[in-house]
């Protein structure tokens, strides 16, 4: 899994530097796999990444974190309307106020083992945001995270998508500074927030129900 990090990494790279030219078409031939032993980088990419609820210390370095947030905004988007508003947090000192808040009002949060943060323990947090005046903003904006998560996970970047610290951050007064400093726009509201960092756990998938799933003839 390394290499296949270090090599889409690289791709990602280039990506960002050239601007994200497109590729050219694939050969029907060879578009079902991509490399010599029958496997394919980007499938074996996505059916690899889990969600990572434990982090070394370390923010993401911010080179980085520019190229995943890259991948984000070039996500698939409707009318290219690019309804979302994203913002991203490195500061423990923000990270760390916000969750002394969290505890007050959820004390039994803290009980958890290996708890340092409300988000999931994370160094590094992106914040996004929804423009409650568009009816598929909320579709633009899972597809920007789904993007972000799955090529800081091509980097060896573990992730987790968090709804509940979002919840919070929306629903209580005492949390109002916090999400004032996000300075989102007038109209957009925070959706969800992903957590991002180095892993320091390797979780086991959890198991997909394909029934739910089917073609229909
Ligand atoms: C919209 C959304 C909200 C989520 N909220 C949370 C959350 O608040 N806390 C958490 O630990 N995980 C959260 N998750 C992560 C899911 O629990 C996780 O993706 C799911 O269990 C599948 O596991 P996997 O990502 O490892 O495949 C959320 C995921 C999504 C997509």
């Amino acid at each position: 899994m390394k290499s296949l990090k270090k090599m889409m990494g690289g791709l990602c790279l280039m990506c960002a530097v050239a601007g994200c030219s497109a590729p050219a078409a694939k050969d029907a031939t060879t578009s079902e796999t991509n490399t010599k032993d029958g496997t394919n980088a980007v499938i074996e990419n996505i059916l690899s990444r889990r969600s990572i609820r434990k982090y070394l210390p370390q923010a993401v370095n911010r080179d980085t974190m520019q190229i995943i947030l890259n991948c984000g905004i070039n996500a698939p988007n409707g009318q290219n309307k690019q309804s979302w508003e994203v913002r991203v947090v490195d500061n423990p000192d923000f990270i760390n106020g916000l969750t002394e808040v969290y505890k007050k009002e959820n004390p039994q949060a803290a009980n958890e083992p290996g708890f340092k943060n409300m988000f999931r323990n994370a160094p590094t947090v992106v914040f996004v945001a929804n423009d409650g005046a568009y009816d598929f903003s909320q579709v633009d904006c899972g597809l920007l995270g789904g993007n972000m998560m799955l090529s800081a996970w091509s980097m060896g970047i573990g992730s987790c998508c968090l709804g509940g610290p979002a919840r919070f951050m929306t629903d209580s007064p005492a949390a109002a500074e916090y999400l004032k400093k996000l300075d989102f726009p007038e109209g957009y509201k925070l959706l969800f927030c992903i957590a991002f960092g180095y892993p320091d756990e390797t979780p086991a998938a959890k198991p997909r129900n394909a029934a739910k799933v089917r073609f229909i003839e």
